[in-house]
């Protein structure tokens, strides 16, 4: 009997949610359960309740499936276990230590129908439902856009019911759905070369994030904000630290618009993505703003930055639309092409930043920081505040410790971002 046989089983006898070797957080790589099944706990919380162990009578009997069974059953709190031989279903005792024939798997005690909490279990079937998807349109000759597909079959994951391979549906939590939409398409763009492009690395949103500090309060303003990570990254830390926000996405794309506005529909904060253009129509007075323009852009027109010149660069405009943007007392944080620092037509933009607002933070990030691209880029915190010292730093090959929490470059740029009486040199 197959692995596939003994799902239809387990299926049969009232179990929606049944895996086949499935990866598990918790279980060592070497570990890995032959088939496990999900019921109901007492509290409705979908639980993994059975696992089931595979075995060929010629290679091993009960002793060593009951050992991996109570294995998995320490590290997943599994509650009923079987061997199956050669076909033939064997149920544990509850110490595990012998297994008695019976013709096949027992109901689960509370049912199926329990509410799924495990953002990772979440992850994988929506990722399953993609991939799924994506392989009946390559089947059906169609171009495979991630994207596209996304904005597809988002809205669906995310309305409160993920459906299992048996057909069954199974009930979510929204906050664990919502994380499981963040995570499944950051891992499915970043497998497509075509739309990594368009989704910021989840290192740089929570470093954004961090470096916002105290500024994660009232609105919050993307206006490049491609599928939201910087928006939804914010969104972590307001709520860790309660307190109350209203996030904006703004995008040109209708397609990045669509998968943002799916994501902040289910997000624990008030949350909107509207399309448009960002050089030339954005909120004003926000308190804080998070942006990540495409590097190197060239625009169309003349942009009319702040200290009276116009340019068609691109980097330098999405810095002036940020400041813009910004009440007076409130932050900015972009991560931006490195050429705005030291480009020689930004030579005058640079004076009049420098002697006109707090330029805090300037953080230098090699390649790898921008997916996508084979560039760096800078992470730049500006307040619109009266000028005082700038933090400077260039990161190298660990860039992504020195930016996770408690990174010693994140935790020295933090230092400095709240010290803002540091007097200006
Ligand atoms: C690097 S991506 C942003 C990724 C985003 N920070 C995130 O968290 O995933 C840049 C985005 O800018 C958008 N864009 C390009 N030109 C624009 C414009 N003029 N106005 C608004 N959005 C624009 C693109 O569609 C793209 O989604």
């Amino acid at each position: 009997m197959d692995e596939s046989a003994i799902r239809t089983q387990l299926n049969d006898a009232g179990y929606a949610l049944v895996q086949v070797e499935p990866r598990l957080q918790g279980l060592g790589s070497t570990i890995r359960p032959d088939v496990l099944a999900w019921a109901a706990d007492n509290d409705g919380v979908l639980v993994p309740w059975a696992v089931v162990e595979v075995k060929h009578r010629q290679v091993a009997g009960h002793s060593a499936a009951l050992r991996q069974l109570a294995t998995i059953r320490d590290q997943l709190g599994t509650v009923d276990h079987y061997v199956v031989i050669d076909g033939e279903w064997f149920r544990a005792d509850r110490g595990l230590r012998t297994a008695t024939p019976i013709s096949g798997p027992v109901s689960p005690a509370n049912g199926a129908d329990g509410v799924l909490q495990d953002v990772s279990l979440a992850t994988s079937l929506i990722q399953e439902r993609l991939w799924n998807a994506a392989n009946r349109r390559r089947h059906d000759g169609q171009r495979l856009d991630s994207l596209e597909l996304f904005a597809d079959l988002l809205p669906g994951s995310l309305s409160g019911e993920l459906v299992a391979r048996s057909g069954h549906t199974v009930r979510a939590d929204r906050d664990v759905l919502w994380r499981a939409g963040r995570r499944a398409l950051t891992a499915f763009t970043s497998q497509d070369k075509n739309t990594d492009l368009f989704v910021s690395h989840p290192a740089i949103a929570r470093a954004v994030a961090e470096l916002a500090g105290d500024a994660i309060s009232g609105t919050v303003l993307d206006p490049f904000c491609g599928t939201g990570e910087f928006l939804w990254a914010a969104a972590d830390r307001a709520v860790a630290a309660s307190r109350s926000v209203e996030l904006v996405g703004v995008d040109f794309s209708s397609q990045m618009i669509e998968i943002a506005s799916s994501l902040a529909s289910a997000a624990p904060v008030p949350a909107r993505a509207i399309q448009g253009n960002a050089y030339s129509e954005l909120p004003t007075d926000v308190d804080l703003v998070l942006s990540s323009p495409p590097l190197g852009l060239r625009l169309p027109t003349q942009h009319e930055l702040l200290n009276g010149t116009s340019t068609k660069d691109g980097d330098l405009a999405s810095i002036d639309v940020a400041i813009r943007s910004l009440r007076s007392g409130g932050r900015a944080v972009l991560q931006i092409s490195p050429g705005v620092t030291f480009r020689a037509n930004g030579e005058a933009y640079r004076q009049f930043l420098a002697e006109n607002v707090r330029v805090a933070a300037l953080i230098g990030c090699p390649r790898g920081t921008v997916p996508g691209t084979g560039t760096g880029s800078v992470l730049l915190v500006i307040d619109k505040l009266p000028p005082t010292k700038t933090f400077v730093s260039q990161l190298g090959e660990d860039w992504e410790d020195q930016l996770s929490s408690g990174g010693a470059a994140i935790t020295a740029a933090v230092a400095h971002l709240d010290d803002k009486t540091a007097k200006a040199t």
